[in-house]
């Protein structure tokens, strides 16, 4: 965005003063992966923060200082919550005491791949019935480029404030990683773009005040598509490391060597690596918001279908070497118990959503294979209406095979190859040993 100075008028300066000496009253709707990480990080730079999520659990446990999100510690949860800098509730009400409001509440998709949007439009009719003059509000979800202006802003200004004027509205894609040490809210570089320039000036303002690095775009549509782009690129991405893993398959080469020698080229070259499929909340769902959105433009987004088809099959890839691997040993599929090793969808987390795992491990049952699963993270997994509770890892001493689908740094992978018969590695967890209980991707 050109670098100008953006004049602000009077409900503008009021908050942009409020902000600049953290008198700010901050709000954060929706309290998960996102949110809480966020109301923390603005509590740690000194603002007051009230946390509003539907989920009475979350809100009691926030209040007691009990942390939930695996990158927020309970030790740090608990000061900030008796010190009275924040604090959670279901009540909507407090949008009347709030200056600013940051939403991150979900957004899946349909069964149809329709974006839902449901959680946006209920979060927003509730922040509309209590708006003010002089609020900041930034939407979070991740969402199809034109959602702010067409989705948000018409909710909000039904009670004729005039964006720009007498509220700020802005979206700003959130990054979060979660699980890994290195990047964390406070130092992920934030994109916001706003309405208006006003908008964009006071998204910026905002979270300067607590993260490392703010980088404003010229609307909100182009804050969307960022996010995206950045998605999407990953998952085409690995959608192609997929597929040169299936070819190298086929011709004997082992894939994970050939990553790894190309990505000693300082230039050029940037390795993604084939698994078991993909997971998580984001990766999986995100370009098919872009799919949706350009089809009604009549494009057609051709790189992300054939990226969703080629991960969409390596469930059924890894079942298949998990099939070819027990027919070797003489057994079928039908009778084995199949030990899985994590069930999260990276490592380190405890996230099962959109998990390849899950895939997996239906897939083996309605072979006839009794699936059993190991992760320190998932001490209880809810699939194909049972609750399954995680096996010790030594259990796998009695099963068929073992097959690793996320790579906790937890597992004792040396004890795993002493005690499994057979083990089929969708992420070269064992690169360093050389076995013929071994089946690689
Ligand atoms: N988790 C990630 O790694 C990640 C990374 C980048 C972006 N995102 C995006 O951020 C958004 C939030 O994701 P998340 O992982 O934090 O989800 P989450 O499910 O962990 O948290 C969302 C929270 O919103 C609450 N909620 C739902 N409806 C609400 C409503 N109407 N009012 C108030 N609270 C409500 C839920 O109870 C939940 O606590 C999504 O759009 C997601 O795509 C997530």
């Amino acid at each position: 965005m050109a670098d100008t100075e953006v004049i602000l008028d009077t409900a503008a300066k009021d908050l942009a003063d409020r902000i600049r000496s953290r008198r700010a009253r901050v709000g954060v709707v929706g309290l998960g992966y996102v949110g809480l990480p966020l109301a923390v990080e603005m509590a740690k730079a000194g603002f007051h923060v009230t946390g509003i999520d539907v989920s009475e659990a979350k809100t009691e446990r926030v209040n007691a200082g009990d942390s939930y999100v695996g990158d927020i510690s309970s030790k740090t949860l608990a000061p900030l919550v008796e010190s009275g800098k924040l604090r959670a509730t279901t009540d909507f009400a407090a949008v009347r005491e709030l200056d600013t409001i940051n939403i991150c509440v979900p957004t899946p998709l349909r069964k149809t791949k329709d974006p839902d949007m449901s959680f946006i439009v209920s979060a927003c009719e509730e922040i509309a019935k209590n708006i003010h003059s002089g609020m900041l509000v930034i939407l979070e979800s991740t969402t199809y480029p034109g959602t702010t202006d067409e989705v948000v802003l018409p909710t909000l200004t039904h009670n004729g404030l005039e964006v720009g004027r007498d509220f700020f509205l802005c979206f700003s894609p959130e990054r979060v990683d979660p699980g890994n040490p290195k990047f964390q809210t406070a130092n992920i570089p934030k994109v916001v773009g706003g309405c208006t320039p006003a908008c964009t000036e006071l998204g910026r303002l905002f979270y300067s005040q607590a993260l490392e690095t703010v980088v404003p775009v010229s609307s909100t549509r182009v804050a969307e598509m960022v996010k995206l782009l950045e998605n999407t690129f990953r998952m085409i991405n690995i959608g192609l490391a997929n597929e040169i893993a299936l070819m190298c398959d086929r011709i004997h080469i082992n894939v994970w060597e050939v990553i790894d020698a190309a990505a000693t080229k300082p230039f050029g070259f940037m390795p993604f690596y084939p698994g078991p499929g993909l997971g998580g909340h984001c990766i999986p769902i995100d370009p098919f918001y872009l799919s949706w959105k350009t089809k009604q433009a009549g494009i057609e987004a051709r790189f992300i279908e054939l990226a969703g088809y080629i991960n969409g099959q390596m469930p059924h890839f890894v079942v298949d070497k998990v099939r070819d691997a027990l027919n070797d040993a003489s057994k079928p599929v039908r009778g084995s118990r199949i030990q899985i090793f994590g069930v999260a969808y990276k490592r380190d987390i405890d996230d099962v959503r959109e998990s390849p795992a899950l895939d997996v491990m239906l897939l083996l049952k309605r072979m006839g294979a009794t699936v059993t699963y190991s992760d320190p993270h998932v001490p209880v997994l809810h699939l194909d209406g049972v609750n399954l509770v995680a096996e010790p890892q030594e259990a796998v001493q009695t099963a068929d095979c073992a097959v690793i689908i996320t790579d906790h740094a937890s597992f004792d992978y040396p004890a795993l190859l002493q005690r499994a018969c057979l083990i089929v590695d969708t992420r070269n967890a064992l690169k360093r040993f050389q076995s013929d209980k071994i089946v690689r991707l």
